[in-house]
């Protein structure tokens, strides 16, 4: 039997974190400043191995996940990742995917097309490099991304999506460079608000762009219309360009959340479960492995956990709920 949450939610989407680790800096992310502490990250040893994701990835599908993203920190970086896709590309009938800064792929595109990896999402958050090196804040050029977004393409990692952080004063004037771009691409461009995720990134309201204004600013540009999701609870918002030349998205977690029809569950590189973006606090799935539980035994404890989930963190987010102690992006991989 299929189990709900205390909202009425099912299970789809497993996102994995295999790594706490970045090349980059994002300054929405993993600000290298973060008032006077430094990162501390994972040692190895507390890394789940790929046999254990593996074994917990293959008894969420009994729950009804039908999509894995590989995420990381920049999952690129975790050591062996191509072998971890050969293993999950053998769970049957799962969209096998993963979100990456790009930097790696055009030397990993090809081994992890081979491996058994479906399509790849990019994050690119400007064309112009004195904005974009700004917002990774470890000089990475523009360049070094689309080398691997065609790296990707060229490998059939399609469709290949590309992930556009909008913060107000910082790259704004980029969102019509990037639609003109990857307009006629094939290419999906989604733009995504700004977010108050982790405690490190110093958000405020007023550096979010509403969506419904870079629609505003596209549309008039390059008319669009809105297309339907492709599956119920979708993250982004489709439209697409009434000229023929493709679709956009915008992902509104601020402005107008979706987690009416949240089906996520995220895991830490670690092994700890989290069932919000936004969650404080992870349930040790790590523990249970490692105290030899059984396929029923994990479950009936990952059962248990889905049908004790309430969160809607984007749907009552205020002033006070932006001050919790959440879990950082970089560590659980958005
Ligand atoms: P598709 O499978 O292609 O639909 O991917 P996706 O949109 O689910 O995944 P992706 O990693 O590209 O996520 C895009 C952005 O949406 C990231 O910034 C995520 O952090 C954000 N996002 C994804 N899931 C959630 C969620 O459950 N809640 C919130 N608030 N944001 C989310
Ligand atoms: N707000 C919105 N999106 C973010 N991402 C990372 N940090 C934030 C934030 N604070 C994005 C990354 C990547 C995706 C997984 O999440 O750019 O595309
Ligand atoms: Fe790294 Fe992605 Fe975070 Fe940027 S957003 S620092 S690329 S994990
Ligand atoms: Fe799901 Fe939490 Fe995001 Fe809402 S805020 S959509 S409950 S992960």
């Amino acid at each position: 039997m299929v189990q709900s949450d205390k909202l009425g939610r099912n299970i789809r989407d497993l996102r994995i974190s295999v790594t706490d680790r970045c090349n980059f800096r994002c300054v929405y992310c993993m600000p290298k400043e973060i008032f006077g502490r430094k990162y501390e990250f994972l040692n190895r040893s507390e890394l789940l191995t790929f046999e254990e994701i593996k074994k917990v990835a293959k008894i969420f599908t009994l729950m009804g996940v039908t999509k894995v993203r590989i995420t990381g920190g920049e999952p690129l970086v975790r050591k062996e990742i191509e072998r971890l896709i050969a293993m999950l590309s053998q769970i049957p009938k799962i969209d096998l995917t993963m979100t990456t800064n790009g930097a790696l792929l055009p030397e990993k595109a090809q081994m992890l097309k081979d491996a058994g990896l479906d399509r790849i999402t990019v994050s690119l958050d400007s064309l112009d490099d004195r904005i974009f090196m700004e917002m990774n804040d470890v000089d990475y050029p523009v360049s070094g991304v689309l080398k691997g977004i065609d790296a990707a393409h060229a490998a059939g990692l399609t469709p290949i999506k590309i992930n556009m952080v909008v913060k107000r004063g910082v790259n704004e004037e980029s969102i019509l460079p990037m639609a003109r771009h990857f307009r006629n691409s094939g290419y999906i461009l989604r733009f995504i608000e700004f977010m108050d995720v982790g405690t490190t990134n110093g958000w405020r309201l007023d550096q979010v762009v509403p969506a419904e204004e870079i629609i505003e600013l596209i549309d008039a540009e390059f008319p669009i219309e809105p297309a339907e999701a492709n599956y119920p609870g979708e993250v982004a918002k489709r439209w697409r360009y009434r000229d023929g030349a493709g679709e956009i998205g915008v992902i509104a977690s601020v402005t107008q959340p979706f987690c009416g029809a949240c089906s996520r569950i995220r895991l830490s590189a670690e092994g700890l479960l989290y069932t919000c973006l936004f969650a404080t606090h992870g349930h040790n799935l790590r523990a249970l492995l490692r105290d030899n539980a059984n396929d029923n035994e994990i479950l009936q404890f990952l059962n248990g956990l889905w049908g004790k989930r309430e969160d809607r963190y984007s749907e009552i987010r205020s002033s006070e709920t932006a001050e919790l102690k959440k879990v950082e992006m970089s560590y659980i991989g958005g």
